[in-house]
């Protein structure tokens, strides 16, 4: 057998379940390939589950409020991609009645839709020869063919879509399945399951002892932290939270406001009363928030100070802050709060 049918063997006998491969409705596709960008497939199912339960339909997200469809993203992250899959609802609703179009130069129109995410929509729903490259693909081709281009280089991407076409077989759907699952299941990134492989015997990376040396990546400083004091200004039993600008990270979500450590404390030792917290910390893709909550009992000069450019905010119960749409960042603050509270 060639490679090609060595994986798509072990593909359907290995295949995991997961909800949106028992659907052919490419809306159903479209939203699993938005949850599955960032996030993991056991954390993505009961979110997709109960976002379809909502939203089974075009046209339901569509005419849904964003507010909303955050609410059901709560957890998720990268917030952007409920945004724009909202954004997406309200084209494909008004532009093509509703209907997921099967044609690439309309789906590459939508937004939240890169060339991954086209080519495993494209391939999953409508059975389109196009290849649906992502790290794991790439990881997988780079130690089969000792492929030795830098995968963090955007261009070099296109070495690994022409290879996945090479190798395409009259099923594109079950063909870029089954790779995402080898990534996932077999060919992971820091120990390989070799002996499981179904294509280990045709590996050049196996065959030579090379496969943990691919890919190629240049490092990236990830992640540097910035400090911040997260303040809650407490009111009797609320706290004062706001939400968050129209652009940038987390927008338009709600949150406690936070001031920079660095040159903070001279204000923060003006409030006449006040607890600290156990520091949280909050991992995104490029950076780090490491913040210390501070409970503040509310004081007007301060709170104008640390507020002033606040343009929507309220004093919120621990019970009401379960019905606003609030970043997972600050979700973990509150959880402290509550902890607090219980003492
Ligand atoms: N990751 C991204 N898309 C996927 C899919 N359709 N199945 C499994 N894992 C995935």
């Amino acid at each position: 057998m060639d490679y090609t049918e060595r994986l798509l063997t072990w593909f359907d006998a290995y295949k995991r379940e997961m909800p949106w491969r028992n659907t052919n409705d490419p809306y159903a596709i479209w939203v699993s390939e938005i949850m599955l960008q960032q996030t993991q497939v056991d954390t993505v199912i009961p979110y997709y589950n109960k976002f379809m339960g909502r939203f089974p339909t075009v046209h339901s997200l569509a005419s849904a409020p964003l507010e909303e469809v955050y609410k059901y993203w709560e957890g998720l992250g990268y917030y952007r991609r409920a945004e724009n899959l909202h954004k997406g609802a309200k084209m494909v609703d008004e532009q093509y009645g509703g209907v997921f179009p099967g044609d690439i130069e309309q789906v590459k129109k939508i937004p939240g839709i890169g060339p991954y995410t086209l080519g495993a929509i494209l391939s999953i729903a409508f059975h389109i020869p196009l290849p649906a490259v992502d790290g794991n693909v790439m990881r997988i081709l780079a130690r089969q063919f000792l492929i030795d281009e830098d995968i963090s280089i955007t261009k070099n991407r296109k070495i690994f879509e022409d290879k996945v076409m090479e190798l395409m077989p009259e099923d594109p759907n079950r063909f870029n399945q089954a790779l995402m699952e080898l990534g996932a299941l077999v060919c992971t990134p820091k120990t390989p399951k070799c002996s499981e492989c179904p294509v280990s015997t045709l590996c050049k990376g196996h065959i030579n002892g090379s496969a943990l040396q691919y890919p190629v990546k240049t490092k990236k400083i990830k992640n540097p932290s910035e400090f911040y004091y997260a303040i809650l200004f407490k009111k009797g039993n609320t706290y004062w939270m706001e939400k968050r600008p129209e652009e940038g990270l987390l927008a338009r979500l709600w949150g406690f406001p936070l001031v920079e450590k660095e040159g903070a404390d001279n204000i923060i030792n003006k409030a006449c009363y006040y607890e600290v917290l156990q520091d949280v910390s909050h991992v995104f893709t490029h950076k780090k928030w490491e913040m210390t909550p501070i409970i503040i009992e509310w004081e007007k000069t301060l709170f104008s100070q640390l507020t002033a450019n606040t343009e929507l905010g309220a004093f919120v119960t621990l019970e009401e802050m379960k019905s606003y749409p609030i970043a997972t960042a600050f979700k973990k603050i509150i959880k402290k709060v509550i902890k607090e509270d219980l003492k």
